[in-house]
Formats: C-alpha cells, sequence, structure tokens
C-alpha cells in the first residue's frame, strides 16, 4: 500500500454531509478543491479502484449503509460573469458553490433568469445532474455549458445542451456518464431581454398580494422563497430531500380512467401528450400526510416531502418510502420512482 498524498480521511461521518441527517460513514473521504486534487487521485492506485461518489450538498441522497468507497465532496470555489453576447450574459460558477448563494449572487450583480430557482438547496455541480426546477424554470432552460473531468480517461469533457440529454430530473449525468464525470464547473446563459416567468399559479399569487404588478426578478426570488419556507422544511431543522418522488408521467388513456374515478386528479398535459400526475396529491389521498413509520415521516405541508423526525436511518426512511409506493399503486395503479440516489 502506498502512502497517499491526498488530504483523505478515513472511517468520515456522513451525517453533516447528508440533509436527510441520516449517520452513516465513508470509508474514505477526500475533499476536492481543485482539479489537481482529481487528477492526482486518478495516479493513487490504491484510492482509483474504489467505488466512488460525488458529493455536492448533500440534498439529494439517501444513506441506507456505510460507503464502503470514496466520497469526493466538492468544495471548489469561484464565480464569474465570463462574458456577454446580443442575447445572453454568461455566468460560470464552480460545482462546489452553494446554489442558492449563486442565485442571490447574480441578482446582487443585476442578471435576471435564476430567480424561480430560489432557495434549492445543493450545489452548482449538482444542479444539472438532475435538472433541478422549480415554479415554472427549470435548469436545462438557463444552461449553456459545463465542464467535467472524465475520471476513466482524465479528458477534460466540455458539454453542452444537447450532451446533456436534459429530461424532468434527469441528464446524461444519471446514464451513460454515471460514475464518471465529475462535474467541475456549470456555465449559465442569463437572458438580456427577461421577462418574468409567472406561469406557476402559487408564484402568480404570491406576487398578487404583494400587490406587485411588475415584478423584479428580486421581487420573485423573494416570493419564492416565502412559498418554499411555507411548504417545505428546512434542512437545518428537521431532515428531508426534498421532493422524495418525482411526479409520475402517465398516458392520456390511463389519466382519463383516473379522471373518471377521481374528479380532483391533479394533472398537467405534457408537450409528448403524457399527463403528469402530482405525487404529492396522490400520497396525500393515500392518508400518509404526517404520518410516520419509524422514525422517518412524511412532512405534515407537503406529502411529497419525507422527512427524518429524529435519528432515522436510511432503511427507515426506505421502509416508508416503499409503504408509500404500495399504497398509491394499490389506490391509482401509479408507480412512484424515488427522486434522490441511494446509497
Ligand atoms: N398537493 C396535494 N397534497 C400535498 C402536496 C401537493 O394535494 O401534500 C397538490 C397541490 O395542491 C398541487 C399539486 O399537488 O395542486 C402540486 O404541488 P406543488 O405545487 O407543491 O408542487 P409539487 O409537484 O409537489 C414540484 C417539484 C418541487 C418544486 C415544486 C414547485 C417535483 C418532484 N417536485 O413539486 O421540487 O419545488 O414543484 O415547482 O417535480 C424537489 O425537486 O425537491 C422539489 C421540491
Amino acid at each position: 500500500m502506498t502512502i497517499s498524498k491526498l488530504p483523505l480521511q478515513f472511517d468520515f461521518s456522513l451525517r453533516r454531509h447528508n440533509t436527510f441527517g441520516i449517520d452513516a460513514n465513508a470509508h474514505a473521504y477526500l475533499p476536492v478543491t481543485s482539479l489537481e486534487t482529481l487528477q492526482a487521485l486518478r495516479f493513487d492506485q490504491d484510492m482509483a479502484s474504489l467505488p466512488r461518489l460525488v458529493l455536492g450538498g448533500g440534498s439529494n441522497l439517501v444513506l441506507t449503509q456505510d460507503f464502503p468507497g470514496l466520497v469526493l465532496h466538492m468544495c471548489n470555489r469561484g464565480r464569474e460573469i465570463a462574458g456577454a453576447d446580443e442575447d445572453a450574459v454568461y455566468v460560470r460558477a464552480a460545482a462546489g458553490e452553494n446554489w442558492h448563494e449563486l442565485v442571490l449572487w447574480t441578482l446582487k450583480q443585476g442578471l435576471a433568469g435564476l430567480e424561480n430557482l430560489s432557495l434549492i438547496p445543493g450545489s452548482v455541480g449538482a444542479a444539472p445532474i438532475q435538472n433541478i426546477g422549480a415554479y415554472g424554470v427549470e435548469l436545462q432552460e438557463r444552461f449553456h455549458g459545463l465542464t467535467a473531468l472524465d475520471m476513466e480517461s482524465g479528458e477534460i469533457l466540455t458539454l453542452n445542451r444537447d450532451a446533456c440529454a436534459f429530461d424532468y430530473r434527469d441528464s446524461v449525468f444519471k446514464h451513460s456518464l454515471r460514475d464518471r464525470a465529475v462535474v467541475l464547473d456549470v456555465t449559465f446563459a442569463l437572458p438580456k431581454r427577461w421577462q418574468p416567468d409567472l406561469r406557476y399559479a402559487d408564484v402568480a399569487q404570491e406576487l398578487a398580494a404583494r400587490e406587485l404588478l411588475q415584478p423584479s426578478a428580486r421581487d420573485i426570488s423573494d416570493a419564492v422563497i416565502a412559498i418554499r419556507t411555507r411548504k417545505l422544511p428546512d434542512p437545518a431543522v428537521i431532515g428531508n430531500a426534498g421532493s422524495f418522488f418525482k411526479n409520475p408521467i402517465v398516458t392520456a388513456a390511463q389519466r382519463n380512467v383516473l379522471l373518471a374515478q377521481h374528479p380532483q386528479l391533479v394533472n398537467y398535459l405534457q408537450p409528448n401528450g403524457g399527463y403528469k400526475l402530482a405525487a404529492g396529491w396522490l400520497i396525500d389521498q393515500c392518508g400518509w400526510k404526517g404520518k410516520s413509520l419509524g422514525a422517518a415521516g412524511v412532512y405534515e405541508k407537503q406529502a411529497l416531502v419525507l422527512v427524518n423526525r429524529g435519528g432515522a436511518s436510511g432503511r427507515d426512511v426506505v421502509r416508508l418510502a416503499q409503504a408509500v409506493q404500495a399504497d398509491v399503486m394499490a389506490r391509482f395503479g401509479v408507480a412512484l420512482e424515488p427522486e434522490p440516489i441511494f446509497i
């Protein structure tokens, strides 16, 4: 065994590094502050052969056991205005930057475009992995490109929007580049001809209640922060990973059958002709809202969020998730797919 020069830590507790607050250890842990750290890792034979988990803010993660491999914690920093053209101002941020701090920083620079995505937990590098989205806007609409290190070839990859194959809470990083590419930085295109995006009824209502008829990007950010704070638990107070399930997409035929049986069914037509159902509504109808199973529970104000009521293990969370999935399947015949990554 060689003695590594990397700043590694062993048997490292991940409790403070996952927003569910689950207590599990990583065999090895490496804070990544630069590309050089990752390049050095590729030549460390003992470490390079271990299974890897790239960690950002740990806000989309369920730790069901100790992780027997190496956790790469992205801690690189930096954000800058990288250029502009007729259509957009380009902002580049390092993967280790906090997402919400980036949103606030862009607003402070007078740049609009990310305001609907305010207060989403997690890091910049994690944002494209699952194409974060909220209140009518998805990351892909503001995405310009990213660079990543291919841990297998050592190549720096430059990916544009098409290459990332974004879809609803999905991207190439969950498929062919999974366990292979480590995102280094992300560049956003913030539109010069900005229009407020008020497609989402909650946001429009919040602004109307504030009597803001021509809201600025800052006003929208404030409204989104207020809505999120009301509906979603603060991970610093109650452990959670945001929406635990994706909103399922069903065929028009399935939706029509369900709608006939359940006239209140929340459903949205998709561009491909399918219908997105509100998983929170389905779970709520099954009576799970506010309920617990062991130390894991379903949040009182939003049934799509599973929470740690104190000392929950990953297995408690999985048990609850399976019980919820089984009930939704039995009642509606709809399969719920979890959003977080399970380790
Ligand atoms: N609903 C209920 N009961 C509930 C929860 C929701 O009846 O307990 C109904 C609501 O009344 C509403 C519908 O379901 O008619 C949708 O609820 P909401 O507007 O709260 O949004 P969501 O579909 O539950 C999605 C995202 C959130 C995002 C919000 C706002 C997913 C999986 N979740 O939630 O994203 O913040 O829209 O855009 O797409 C996340 O991914 O972690 C996340 C929080």
